[in-house]
């Protein structure tokens, strides 16, 4: 029998994730009226309350720093949806703790690129200094360690976040000074973003609601620079090439029947050559007019690949294609 976070089990099975769920301390802070009045602002937000789940359940840990029991059922209720219902979306999501979290998550990147460079190393040497492992806390509740997935800053490998902000580029040292400075109280700086607040303070943002004292301080955590320099450079090589995005390729429009009279001042060309003339006559960077020649269709093709030649050998056309293509011209010859 499946078990909920919430049940009497104390065991949460969803087919998912069955890892045990705690049972809520006695000095968890209950989720009160002010809590309820600000579910129902973020429901407010939505065509349909149901679609309030997923901040819903941040506004639940911004208080009492997982999704409890009790904030399963609260989010149901208020959405009316059931509790396995809500309880599915909670385990999904790994972003949804299971367990109340210390003040700060300490996520360390283990993936390709991040162990690569030595995310691993790190990680067995924060979780040695902390005495902890993975969704663990440490017994004074300052930091809960996990590894973690890509953490989208390959760019900055191997990285660490606390609650959600960056640590670029760490090594061993560097992260267990940051961890052993959380542990004393400080707040360091992240590399990039918004300055550091705590995981409660985070879930509270990630559920639509500031917690900065005022307006000024709230734009200033927005502005915070948020692209550094290794992102920069793909950027810049990209601009000093002079390579572009594709254009955006519209369908090709009906082909019209040959003309049996070249027209009038044309030089034989089908609309999308005309087209491709007139995207490259038209681009107003040299970046733009190099990617829209790139696209047209008498530009060469790139190096490495050659044109099939009509019944040649050594394609890279599908058999049988080329077949199919003869059988639709006979059909139209006919
Ligand atoms: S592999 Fe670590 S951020 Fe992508």
């Amino acid at each position: 029998m499946s078990a909920l976070p919430g049940s009497a089990e104390g065991t949460a099975v969803t087919g998912l994730d069955s890892s045990p769920v705690e049972p809520a301390a006695p000095d968890l802070p209950p989720l009160t009226a002010q809590t309820e009045a600000e579910a129902r602002e973020v429901m407010a937000r939505y065509p349909q309350p149901r679609s309030a789940l997923l901040p819903m359940l941040h506004l639940v840990q911004s208080v009492q720093g997982y999704v409890s029991p009790e904030g399963v059922g609260f989010c149901a209720r208020l959405l009316g949806l059931t509790k396995a219902e809500v309880g599915a979306v909670a385990t999904f999501y790994t972003m949804y703790k299971r367990h109340p979290t210390g003040r700060h998550l300490v996520s360390v990147c283990t993936n390709t690129l991040c162990a690569v460079l030595g995310g691993q190393r790190i990680y067995d040497a924060v979780s040695a200094d902390l005495g902890v492992g993975h969704d663990q806390t440490t017994a004074d509740g300052a930091v809960t360690l996990e590894h973690a997935e890509c953490l989208a800053a390959c760019d900055y490998a191997p990285v660490v976040t606390v609650d959600y902000e960056f640590y670029d580029q760490q090594d061993v040292d560097s992260a267990r000074e940051l961890v052993a400075a959380l542990r004393r109280g400080e707040k360091p700086p992240p590399t990039r973003g918004a300055p550091l607040t705590d995981f409660r303070g985070i879930s509270r943002q990630l559920a639509g609601f500031s917690q900065r004292a005022d307006l000024a301080a709230e734009r200033a955590a927005i502005d915070a620079p948020s692209a550094g320099e290794p992102t920069l450079v793909g950027v810049r090589l990209a601009a000093e090439r002079g390579e572009v995005a594709p254009p955006m390729r519209h369908p090709e429009p009906e082909v019209a029947p040959e003309p049996d009279v070249e027209p009038a001042g044309g030089r034989g060309e089908t609309d999308s050559e005309q087209a491709a003339d007139t995207a490259v006559a038209s681009a107003d960077t040299p970046a733009e007019r190099a990617g829209a020649a790139q696209h047209h269709p008498d530009a060469p093709e790139p190096a490495g690949r050659q044109p099939a030649e009509r019944g040649g050998e050594g394609t890279d056309t599908p058999a049988g294609h080329s077949q199919a293509v003869a059988g639709d011209a006979r059909e139209r010859d006919a």
